[in-house]
């Protein structure tokens, strides 16, 4: 399968689209990311100017899988998810078709069910379009939002991964693992 051409497309939901982050986002992206919540719950850290933004939307989001989430009634981003394929061995990722999905949303748009709306089309893109085997979300101790969502997406707790180091943060973290396998997701 050709990746390129399966990441090119544009996922839609009834309030979302996810696409490609542009540069132009970069201002939108900083006055979301700027966010030390956020930043810490995601695990980098928070964006300091536009520019920083800017090249975050260079270097990091311009990757294959990694789509601005889009409200259709605001015409611009209001957060990030992206698919990371492949193994993470340190943290219990071990077949190269399964995958790992990260998102955040802008603080004010919390709790109107947008990271749910947009993890639910991720997982059905993950298993109906690319042909995954698994996919994985982690959240770190004390993220009850996130888990949540995971929980309202089908997927269950899995493994946890102690004393993890992040070299961006410069601290040590612990996660729960979540998973969903494409047998259980097709047989809903
Ligand atoms: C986690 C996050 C993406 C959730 O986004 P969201 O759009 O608000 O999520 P949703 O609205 O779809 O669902 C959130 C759920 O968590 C619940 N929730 C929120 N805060 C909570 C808390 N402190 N304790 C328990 N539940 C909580 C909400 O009530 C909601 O559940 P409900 O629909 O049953 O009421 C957002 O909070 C965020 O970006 N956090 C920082 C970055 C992050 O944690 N990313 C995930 C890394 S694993």
């Amino acid at each position: 399968m050709n990746m390129k051409s399966v990441f090119s497309e544009t996922l839609q939901t009834e309030n979302l689209i996810l696409r490609k982050w542009n540069e132009s986002d970069a201002k939108v992206l900083f006055s979301l990311a700027c966010d030390a919540d956020i930043a810490r719950w995601a695990g980098w850290l928070p964006h300091v100017d536009e520019n920083y933004s800017r090249a975050i939307i260079r270097t990091v989001l311009s990757s294959d899988g990694e789509y601005a989430i889009v409200h259709r009634n605001i015409g611009q981003p209001i957060g990030s998810i992206g698919i990371r394929i492949g193994e993470s061995l340190n943290r219990g990722i071990e077949r190269k078709d399964e995958a790992e999905i990260g998102y955040w949303i802008g603080k004010k748009y919390w709790n109107n069910g947008y990271a749910t709306e947009a993890l639910k089309e991720v997982i059905r893109f993950s298993f109906e379009n690319i042909g995954l085997n698994a996919v994985w979300c982690g959240f770190f101790d004390g993220n009850e939002a996130s888990k949540k969502v995971t929980l309202k997406c089908g997927l269950s707790f899995h493994h946890r991964n102690e004393h993890l180091f992040n070299a961006m943060r410069s601290e040590y973290y612990c996660e729960s693992m979540m998973s969903i396998k494409a047998e259980e997701y097709f047989k809903k």
